[in-house]
């Protein structure tokens, strides 16, 4: 099984650019080629939110318009720029979000079992999953003992070591990790917010961010050091899982490059 995970694509109406920079919409709509090119394409795809700059209708339908290339099954989760109501109503149709308040949900038809978490403060930029979101998680995961899992969710619950990103962290890590740390099923935690790829140990497992399908942050680990965005190539990350090797990750670049070519030639 191949999941694939995009993460923080911020899509903006049609025509606007992101810090009247950057196109989000290419932006994504490439690393839709570039997952449709590889030999071995995604069995399932979850971005993990900021969907959208600003929550804005118009933006998800933009959304849902650029998500009909892919062939993949997809699932989302919000982030930080998302709103929970605009976004439900634009994928009520398709069947991929609960209709519960937040947006925690589990998908079962994969030999990977992955789990949606919500972390989103409508109107902040830090996040908190709650207690009863909590709760839910534990439930769900003390029911499955023995099936590999996948937890994703939009803000790492690590600090990161960049200043401005961990001043917008997730409020309730400490209760996540006492979570995660009973249930040693769960191969990893997967993240996005940072617009990095980050991996660490927490929680008896392994946490990972993905890079954004747009900009970076500038990675700058000066205590203090000023928000700062770049555009580094974008990437995204894709967990590989077979039976007898186990779950790989791997972090793929977007965009178009030279090769492959067959060693010696
Ligand atoms: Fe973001």
């Amino acid at each position: 099984m191949i999941l694939a995970q995009l993460s923080d694509p911020h899509i903006c109406a049609p025509g606007e650019r992101l810090f009247g920079r950057a196109d989000t919409t290419a932006a994504l709509e490439e690393a839709i080629r570039c997952l449709g090119h590889s030999p071995t394409p995604p069995d399932l795809v979850v971005i993990t939110g900021d969907l959208t700059e600003r929550g804005r209708p118009e933006e998800y339908a933009e959304l849902r318009r650029i998500l009909a290339a892919l062939a993949a099954p997809f699932v989302v989760l919000p982030g930080n720029h998302d709103r929970r109501a605009p976004l439900r109503a634009a994928f009520a149709d398709l069947g991929v979000l609960p209709a519960t308040d937040l947006f925690a949900y589990t998908v079962e038809s994969f030999p990977v079992r992955l789990i949606c978490l919500d972390s989103l403060i409508e109107g902040m930029g830090r996040g908190r999953l709650g207690p009863e979101q909590l709760a839910w998680l534990d439930h769900r995961l003390t029911e499955a003992p023995a099936r590999p899992t996948v937890v994703a969710l939009h803000h790492p619950p690590f600090p990161t070591g960049i200043s401005h990103v961990d001043a917008v962290g997730l409020e309730d890590a400490d209760a996540f990790a006492a979570v995660i740390a009973r249930h040693r099923q769960v191969e990893r935690v997967i993240a996005g917010h940072v617009h990095r790829a980050m991996q660490r140990r927490w929680a008896g497992t392994i946490a990972s961010t993905a890079p954004s399908s747009t900009h970076a942050v500038t990675l700058d680990l000066r205590p203090g050091a000023a928000a700062a965005y770049i555009y580094e190539p974008p990437a995204l990350q894709l967990l590989h899982w077979e039976d007898g090797i186990g779950l790989v990750g791997h972090i793929l670049p977007i965009g178009r490059f030279d090769g492959p070519y067959p060693y010696g030639k």
